[in-house]
């Protein structure tokens, strides 16, 4: 009796022990079913101009887009900062209180230079040639190459609108003593920006030189498809599901984080990296990222929980009643789109979009849709409450509209520390606050309680 209890308890640790060693099951959680063929295969990266060869239309239409221009190399094409006159920028000196010239800005030969300090312990300026630019939408910044093949973010930055050089965190640090500043390795925009930046990153850091490579500039088809060589070398009558087609992914979540790998804002699991460096279209997203969030940083949110901070669309759907059902990014968005001035690759313009699912909302009789009854969707459902280059030029994603009341009660009655909907158009009326919330809470009273949005801070509802 004592020997068959003996055996049954060594036959348990033994197979607990074959768990552990990794007889169990490994990585195959992070790849789903219905794409583990297109996953599976041995791959690499080809570059967009490939997938011309067969793909030809939706490869004109996604040059229209602005995905692939987010970095391009330097020239009188891409350039859209002011080298010529309004070339300088000027800061306070916290050492003296003296506002000075920090940098400025040049252009000689059909190349682009910023002069600046490069050490926060020298006054002295040193010039620097730029070889690639970020952007241009909102706004545009510059990188130069270091003697080790780091590519640096420079410490300028222009914003479209309103025409005008900005300081990109950096200079304001020029203080002996100071933390950061923009020459130091950890701004480096291989480690920083590279992945969402570019497609079939790889970063090549050896000995402390880099010799970074990647397939295309900006957002190509394999950011959002996978790597793509097998499915372009394959027979053609063979090439279903040899590359990933987000379409098919069959979770909703993994689908959406397509876009979220670049959308949402965070560090690597293992803290090294400002993206997901380990991250395969169809894998789960938070296995390789640590998404942000209030608490690990405030200042990128609103006290009710939306974002203040650009390039956090993913961050703030997940909080949405859509995300959830499974509703999609590219429900609303075509990444094939062939797209004109900033549309946003929009299948659909204005209220047609919501209500080509949403109907006309019959039976929500409240002020809000009531009185507002021509309104516009999207002022309060998606307010322009996060920055890119200037406040407000980014719609929330959480697709809530923010109650007055959020800002009484979260931000003591000021809109700077948390704005709603509703005052973004009547704030040149001067209708106080206060006086919106007692209409909204006649109106609005079942439905859209405060409770409802401090669930919001704190939880994805
Ligand atoms: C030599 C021609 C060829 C090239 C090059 C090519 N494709 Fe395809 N692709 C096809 C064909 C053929 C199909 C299958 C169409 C079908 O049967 O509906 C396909 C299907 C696809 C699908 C849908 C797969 C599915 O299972 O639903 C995607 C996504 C795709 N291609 C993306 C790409 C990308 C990205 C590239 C570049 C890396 C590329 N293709 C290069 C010919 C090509
Ligand atoms: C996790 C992905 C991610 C990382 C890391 C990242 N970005 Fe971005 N960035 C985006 C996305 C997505 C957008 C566009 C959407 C938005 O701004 O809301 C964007 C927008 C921008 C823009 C504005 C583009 C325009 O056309 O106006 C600039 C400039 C920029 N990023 C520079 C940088 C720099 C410099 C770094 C590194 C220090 C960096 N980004 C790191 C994802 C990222
Ligand atoms: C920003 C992400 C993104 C980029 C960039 C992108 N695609 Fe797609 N692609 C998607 C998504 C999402 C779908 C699924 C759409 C759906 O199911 O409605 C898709 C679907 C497809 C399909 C399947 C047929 C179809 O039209 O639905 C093909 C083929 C394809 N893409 C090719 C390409 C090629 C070629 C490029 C580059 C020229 C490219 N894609 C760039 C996201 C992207
Ligand atoms: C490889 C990273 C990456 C992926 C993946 C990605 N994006 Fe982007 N996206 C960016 C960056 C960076 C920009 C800013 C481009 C610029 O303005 O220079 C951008 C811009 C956009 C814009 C605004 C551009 C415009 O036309 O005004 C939309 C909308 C967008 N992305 C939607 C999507 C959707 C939907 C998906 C998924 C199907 C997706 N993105 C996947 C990085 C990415
Ligand atoms: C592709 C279809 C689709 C589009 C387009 C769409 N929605 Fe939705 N929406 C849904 C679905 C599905 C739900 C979940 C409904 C449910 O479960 O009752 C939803 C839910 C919502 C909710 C939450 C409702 C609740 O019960 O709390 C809001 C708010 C919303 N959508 C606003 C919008 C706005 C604003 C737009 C346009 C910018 C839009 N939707 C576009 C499909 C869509
Ligand atoms: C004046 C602001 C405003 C406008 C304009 C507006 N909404 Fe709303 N909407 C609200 C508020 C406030 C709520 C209630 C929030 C809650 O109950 O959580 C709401 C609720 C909703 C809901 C949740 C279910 C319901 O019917 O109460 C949906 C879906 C929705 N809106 C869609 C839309 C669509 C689609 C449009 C454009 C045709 C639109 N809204 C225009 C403010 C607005
Ligand atoms: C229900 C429809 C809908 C869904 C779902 C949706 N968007 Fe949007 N998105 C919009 C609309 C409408 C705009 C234009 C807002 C404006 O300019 O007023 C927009 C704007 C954007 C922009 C331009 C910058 C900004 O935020 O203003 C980006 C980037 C973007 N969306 C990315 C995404 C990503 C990534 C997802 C998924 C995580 C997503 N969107 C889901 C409707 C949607
Ligand atoms: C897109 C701009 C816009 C947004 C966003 C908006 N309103 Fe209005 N609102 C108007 C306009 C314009 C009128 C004048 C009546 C009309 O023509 O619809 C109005 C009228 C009103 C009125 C009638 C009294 C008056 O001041 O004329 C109330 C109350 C009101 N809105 C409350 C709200 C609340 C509460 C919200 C947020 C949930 C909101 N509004 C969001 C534009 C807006």
């Amino acid at each position: 009796m004592k020997k068959i209890i003996v055996s049954i308890i060594l036959v348990f640790v033994v197979v607990l022990i074959f768990q552990f060693v990794g007889c169990g099951p490994k990585k195959e959680v992070l790849s789903t079913p219905i794409d583990k063929t297109a996953l599976d295969q041995p791959k690499d990266y080809v570059g967009s101009k490939r997938c011309a060869e067969c793909h030809d239309k939706i490869y004109y239409n996604w040059k229209s887009t602005k995905h692939p221009y987010k970095i391009t190399e330097s020239n009188e094409k891409t350039v859209v900062g002011d080298f010529w006159s309004h070339n300088t920028l000027e800061i306070q000196d916290k050492r003296d209180g003296q506002n000075k010239v920090v940098a400025q800005m040049i252009a000689k030969n059909g190349k682009y230079y910023v002069q600046t300090y490069a050490d926060k312990n020298t006054d002295k300026m040193q010039e620097f040639e730029i070889v690639y630019n970020i952007g241009g939408v909102w706004k545009q910044r510059y990188i130069t190459k270091f003697p080790n093949g780091a590519l640096q973010v420079l410490p300028v930055q222009y914003n479209i609108k309103t025409r005008q050089w900005v300081d990109y965190h950096g200079l304001k640090g020029h203080t002996p003593g100071d933390g950061k500043f923009w020459s130091d390795p950890t701004r480096t925009w291989q480690r920083n920006c590279a992945k969402c930046h570019t497609t079939g990153f790889k970063m090549n850091f050896k000995d402390g030189k880099y010799n970074s490579t990647w397939a295309d500039n900006g957002a190509g088809c394999e950011a959002c498809h996978g790597p793509g060589s097998h499915h372009v070398n394959v027979e053609d009558i063979k090439k279903l599901d040899t590359i990933v087609n987000p379409g098919k992914i069959y979770d909703d979540r993994r689908a959406n984080m397509v876009c979220g790998q670049c959308h949402t804002r965070g560090k690597s699991t293992d803290k090294k990296f400002g993206y997901p460096n380990t991250y395969k279209v169809g894998d789960e997203l938070t296995f390789h990222y640590d998404q942000v969030t209030p608490e690990k940083d405030k200042k990128r949110f609103w006290p009710d929980g939306s974002s203040t901070s650009h390039h956090q669309q993913f961050t703030d759907y997940q909080k949405s009643v859509m995300f959830s059902k499974g509703v999609k990014c590219w429900s609303c968005h075509d990444p094939h789109k062939p797209s004109t001035g900033n549309s946003s690759s929009l299948r659909l313009t204005g209220n047609l979009l919501c209500q080509s699912c949403h109907g006309v909302l019959a039976g929500t009789q409240h002020l809000s849709h009531n009185l507002h009854d021509h309104g516009n969707c999207q002022a309060c459902h998606m307010p322009m409450t996060a920055k890119s280059a200037t406040p407000g030029d980014i719609a929330s994603h959480t697709f809530f509209a923010i109650p007055p009341t959020a800002t009484v009660k979260l931000g003591g009655g000021d809109l700077k520390k948390q704005p709603n909907s509703c005052n973004l158009c009547h704030y040149h009326k001067k209708t106080p606050v206060e006086d919106l919330v007692k209409e909204y809470e006649k109106s609005h009273k079942e439905k859209a309680t405060y409770g409802q949005y401090t669930s919001l801070a704190t939880s994805y509802r």
